[in-house]
C-alpha cells in the first residue's frame, strides 16, 4: 500500500508525466529495445530520488521492464504530490509526499526497503546509509545499487575508503553522459529558472555570488553570465579557481565577496559556505539559495539565531529581518532550489542520466552476483550507447574514423 497525500492529484500527474515523455527519447528506445524482453521479471527495485515527472518515467520504464519498483523521495521538499499520485494510480507503491518531517522521510525510506529489494537506486546516499548502519537485514538480497549524484558519490568513497561498503554501487554520477550535462547545463539552467520564478526579481546587471566552479556550480555561472549579472565566483581549488578567472569571472574569498552580491548561490556539497560573518556584512535584500544536495551549504541555524524576526514573503521564499533592519531572503529553506522552488532538470537532460541508471540496474540484474562490495565506474559501452542514442535522437551528424586515421591516432 502506497503511503501518499493526494492520491485525488493523479491527473495532473498524468499529464506531467505524459509531456516529460515526449522529450526524453533514449528512455523511449531503451523501452522499445527492452519491452519485449522484459530483463528485470523477478526482481524487486527499490528508488530514493527526487519524485517528480521525470523520475516517474524512470520508475514506469523499469516497471515495463519487468521490476516490481517502490519508490520514494530523496528530499523532503522536492516531491511532487500529484506525480506521487499518479505512480500509485498506476500500481507502483509509493512512499512520499512533500513537507515530510525527519520522521516522516524516515519512515518513507524504510518502507520503500522493506521488501529486500535486489537492486537500489539511491540519490545522495540515504539508502546506503539506512542499510549499512540500521537494516542491514532488508539488504539481505541485494545484488548492487546506482548512485546518482556527487554527494552520494563522496559518501560511498568514504565507505570505501573505511571498509564499510557492503555491497557493490555503480557511480552513475561521473559518467560522461550525466554529469557533463546533468550537473552543468542541468543546474545551470534549473537554479536560474526557479530563483527568477520565486523571486521574480531581474537578474541582468546584478551581482551574483556563486560558490564553486564545479560541474553544478560552473553551469550556473556560465547561465547568470548569459542572463548579463555580474558574477563572482568563490573557490578552494586552485585549479578551479583558475579556470574561473580565465573564464572571466571575478575570483574571491567569500569574505570579500559577502558585502558585494545581489544573489548567492552555493553549490559545492560542502557545509558552511555561507555563514554568520557573511550574513552580518551583506546587503540589504539579498537573496540566498542553495543547488548542493544537502541544506548545510548556508547556515540557517546561524541565520535564524541572528535574526529578530522570520516570516514568509512568498511561497519558497523566508525572509530573515536582522537587527538593523536590513532583510536577508531565503530561497526554498536553503534546500536544492531547482527542484524545490522549480521543475528540476530539463526533461531533455534527465533522459541521459536515466537512461544510464536503467542500463546499469540491467547491468546490476546481469552481473551483480559477480560484482564486488565497492564503487564502481559505469563502463564505457553504457556511456557511449546512451550518446550515441542521444546523437541520433537530436539528429546530430557525426564523422567517423577511418582505419587511416585511427594508425595516425594510435588507436
Ligand atoms: P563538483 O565536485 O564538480 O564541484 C564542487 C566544487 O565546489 C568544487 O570545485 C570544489 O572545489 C568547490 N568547493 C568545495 N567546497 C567549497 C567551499 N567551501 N567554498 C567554495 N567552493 C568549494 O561537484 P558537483 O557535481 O558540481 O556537485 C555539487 C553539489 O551539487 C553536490 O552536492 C551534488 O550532489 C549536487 N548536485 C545538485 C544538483 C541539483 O539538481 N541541484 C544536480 C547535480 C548535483
Amino acid at each position: 500500500m502506497s503511503e501518499i497525500k493526494y492520491p485525488e492529484m493523479y491527473p495532473l500527474g498524468l499529464k506531467k508525466i505524459e509531456w516529460v515523455k515526449r522529450f526524453m527519447p533514449v528512455l523511449a528506445e531503451l523501452g522499445r529495445r527492452y519491452g519485449e524482453e522484459k530483463p528485470l521479471s523477478g526482481f524487486r527495485v527499490s528508488m530514493c530520488i527526487h519524485l517528480e515527472a521525470k523520475t516517474a518515467y524512470l520508475a514506469l520504464l523499469l516497471k515495463e521492464l519487468g521490476a516490481d519498483v517502490r519508490v520514494t523521495g530523496s528530499n523532503p521538499l522536492s516531491t511532487k504530490d500529484e506525480i506521487c499520485a499518479a505512480l500509485a494510480h498506476l500500481g507502483l507503491e509509493v512512499n512520499a509526499w512533500f513537507g515530510t518531517t525527519p520522521d516522516e522521510y524516515h519512515a518513507h525510506l524504510k518502507k520503500t526497503l522493506e521488501f529486500c529489494p535486489h537492486i537500489i537506486l539511491d540519490d545522495g546516499g540515504d539508502f546506503v546509509e539506512m542499510l549499512t548502519s540500521e537494516y542491514p537485514e532488508y539488504a539481505k538480497d541485494l545484488l548492487g545499487g546506482c548512485e546518482e549524484t556527487t554527494t552520494g558519490i563522496h559518501r560511498l568513497r568514504m565507505r570505501e575508503k573505511n571498509g564499510t561498503l557492503r555491497f557493490p554501487m555503480i557511480n552513475v554520477n561521473d559518467a560522461n553522459c550525466k554529469h557533463l550535462f546533468d550537473n552543468r547545463h542541468g543546474t545551470g539552467q534549473s537554479v536560474w529558472d526557479a530563483v527568477m520564478y520565486s523571486t521574480n526579481n531581474m537578474i541582468t546587471g546584478k551581482t551574483v555570488v556563486v560558490a564553486g566552479y564545479g560541474f553544478c556550480s560552473s553551469g550556473i555561472a556560465n547561465r547568470a553570465k548569459g542572463l548579463g549579472a555580474n558574477v563572482i565566483v568563490t573557490e578552494v581549488n586552485p585549479y578551479r579557481a583558475l579556470e574561473a578567472a580565465m573564464d572571466g569571472f571575478r575570483v574571491m574569498q567569500m569574505d570579500d565577496a559577502a558585502p558585494l552580491g545581489d544573489i548567492f548561490i552555493c553549490a559545492t556539497g560542502c557545509n558552511d559556505v555561507i555563514t554568520k560573518r557573511h550574513f552580518e556584512v551583506m546587503k540589504d535584500d539579498v537573496m540566498l539559495a542553495n543547488a548542493g544536495h544537502f541544506d548545510v551549504e548556508i547556515n540557517k541555524d546561524e541565520l535564524r539565531a541572528i535574526s529578530t524576526e522570520q516570516y514568509e514573503s512568498k511561497p519558497f521564499i523566508e525572509t530573515y529581518v536582522m537587527k538593523d533592519g536590513r532583510r536577508i531572503h531565503l530561497l526554498a529553506d536553503g534546500r536544492l532550489v531547482n527542484i524545490v522552488a522549480g521543475n528540476g532538470h530539463p526533461a531533455e537532460i534527465m533522459d541521459m542520466s536515466f537512461a544510464l541508471q536503467t542500463l546499469c540496474i540491467l547491468h546490476i540484474a546481469k552481473h551483480g552476483k559477480d560484482m564486488e562490495n565497492k564503487l564502481y565506474q559505469v563502463t564505457d559501452e553504457i556511456d557511449r550507447d546512451v550518446a550515441m542514442i542521444k546523437i541520433a535522437a537530436m539528429g546530430l551528424g557525426l564523422d567517423t574514423l577511418s582505419d587511416e586515421q585511427k594508425e595516425y591516432l594510435g588507436y
